[in-house]
């Protein structure tokens, strides 16, 4: 599906975005859009009925106060920095998984970047069958569809790439989040946020890759399940405020986009050396549980593969998969 041309509503939009707390005159959107002033007001108005906060003020303009906590397009391709990723979005209010929409989607043709997202999910998915907690208005749930020149082989670096991007998004959002491997982050070993990799391909060509992620940004300790509670956490739970989730959805799309152009240039070392520096597994003692055995040791690095290597009484074992649990925090 090609992206569709912003309309004068999002125009509007996207010009009072852009000047932050500056008021704008309507002369200036006026002209800069091709507008006439009538159709500036209107614009307006009807973005106020719509949850934005608009103020007014006389000789001086329009100024954006507050946009809807919602994450149709008319709030994210305002925000969006990006040329791929996002500029189709595919919005639902309810949805089983937005990863299995954009599987389907994927097997239908759909292009590199689009993106399904959701305000909730009744099925969200987790890695190992595990379900995804995804209470309505609260939190990002989104799968973004890549269609990379790569063969199978070099899917995992894409997520651990996905992993660094919402790191680096927790992080500007002032969350001190860091990556258990591949590709859990957490905030002081809570969870904040996971990635659902899917993948269909030939034996040397991904047909496609579907980034599924999930951060919790505005959940509540209620809304987890009782047993999630001591383990899980939020952008809210962390910081004490809630954040604007348009904008935070904005800057994960543009932090991946920007690993993503960073790969195709200059491949996987930059991603790897980026999730050495944010990771938490590194260093410490570690039990994995993978491919049936269970390996106990010192997690010593990821190698050029992304997979990760354990010091343990054999030798060095070399991870493809798993599960990671941190043993000790002192190193
Ligand atoms: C994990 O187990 O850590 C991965 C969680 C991934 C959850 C996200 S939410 C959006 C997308 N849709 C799903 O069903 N799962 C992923």
């Amino acid at each position: 599906m090609p992206p569709e041309p912003a309309n004068s509503e999002e125009l509007v939009l996207g010009f009072l975005a852009e000047a932050g707390d500056e008021f704008v005159s309507g002369e200036a959107i006026s002209d800069k859009l091709g507008l006439t002033r009538t159709a500036v007001w209107k614009h307006v108005e009807s973005l106020r009925a719509q949850g934005y906060r608009i103020d007014a003020a006389p000789a001086r303009g329009y100024r954006l106060s507050a946009i809807p906590d919602r994450l149709t397009a008319l709030e994210l391709r305002p925000l969006l920095n990006t040329h791929d990723l996002g500029q189709v979005l595919h919005h639902f209010e309810v949805i089983s998984s937005t990863n299995d929409h954009a599987r389907e989607l994927a097997e239908e043709g759909a292009g590199h970047g689009e993106v399904v997202i959701a305000e909730a999910q009744t099925g969200g998915r987790g890695r190992r069958g595990r379900p995804w907690v995804s209470p309505p208005g609260k939190n990002a749930y989104f799968s973004v569809l890549l269609r990379p020149d790569l063969p199978p082989v070099r899917a995992p670096e894409l997520t651990l790439l996905g992993s660094v991007a919402i790191c680096d998004a927790l992080r500007q959002a002032n969350v001190p989040a860091t990556i258990k491997w591949p590709n859990d982050l957490l905030v002081a070993e809570r969870k904040i946020a996971g990635i659902l990799t899917e993948l269909a391909s030939e034996p040397e060509r991904v047909h496609w890759v579907v980034l599924g992620v999930g951060v919790n940004v505005n959940a509540a300790p209620s809304d987890f399940p009782e047993e999630l509670r001591p383990v899980a956490t939020s952008i809210f739970i962390e910081r004490g405020s809630k954040a604007p989730r348009a904008l935070f959805v904005a800057a994960c799309l543009t932090a991946l986009e920007g690993w993503l152009d960073r790969y195709e240039e200059e491949g996987f070392d930059p991603v790897r050396r980026a999730w050495r520096e944010r990771s938490s597994t590194l260093g410490r003692e570690v039990r994995v549980k993978a491919e049936g055995r269970e390996v106990l040791g010192r997690a010593e690095d990821i190698d050029a593969s992304g997979a990760l290597l354990v010091r343990s009484g054999e030798g060095v074992e070399r991870i493809l998969s798993g599960d990671v649990v941190h043993l000790r925090t002192d190193g």
